[in-house]
């Protein structure tokens, strides 16, 4: 018959490799660990905020600092966002398409999604809107700059 205080040490013992082992992989295969990749809409938002906000505007009304320079202007992205179909838009960020840039090199198709999903949360207020002007772009980017 072991004694108490055996019993107490296994056990002790036993909780505290489960917790240790809980950190990194759980039975059912999920990690409990962080992941070092932020979340889709921290990578929306980024993206956006870097590349897309100064023709399209901060909610995608086609009225950011650069449109005005722009021949034809920019078109609102509201109502096709809202209708939640990405495809068509995302070949448009991919391949780029009159005055609108080709993306495909630097942000790939999951990154066009992320930035479409984001902006579709802002603009059914699930999300805080993105940034407004200058100051609110800077503090987003983390004060990286371009
Ligand atoms: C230089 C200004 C400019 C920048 C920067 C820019 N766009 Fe555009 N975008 C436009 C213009 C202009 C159009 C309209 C193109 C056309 O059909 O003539 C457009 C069109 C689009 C469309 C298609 C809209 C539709 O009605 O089908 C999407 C989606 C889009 N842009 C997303 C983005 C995203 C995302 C970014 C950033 C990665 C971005 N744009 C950056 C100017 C810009």
């Amino acid at each position: 018959m072991p004694s108490t205080r055996t019993l107490l040490g296994a056990a002790l013992a036993l909780s505290v490799a489960l917790s240790v082992g809980a950190a990194v992989a759980k039975p059912d295969g999920t990690s409990t660990m962080p992941s070092k990749r932020p979340p889709d809409y921290e990578v929306g938002k980024k993206l956006w905020t870097q590349s897309c906000w100064q023709c399209h505007g901060a909610t995608g009304k086609g009225d950011g600092p650069a449109a005005a320079a722009l021949v034809g202007g920019v078109p609102s992205l509201e109502g096709k966002i809202k209708g939640g179909k990405f495809d068509a838009l995302v070949d448009v960020i991919q391949q780029g398409r009159g005055r609108m840039p080709a993306y495909s090199e630097d942000i790939d198709e999951h990154d066009s999604r992320r930035i479409l999903q984001y902006l579709k949360d802002t603009l059914e207020g699930k999300k805080p809107p993105p940034p407004q002007n200058e100051k609110d772009k800077a503090d987003a980017e983390g004060g990286e700059g371009q």
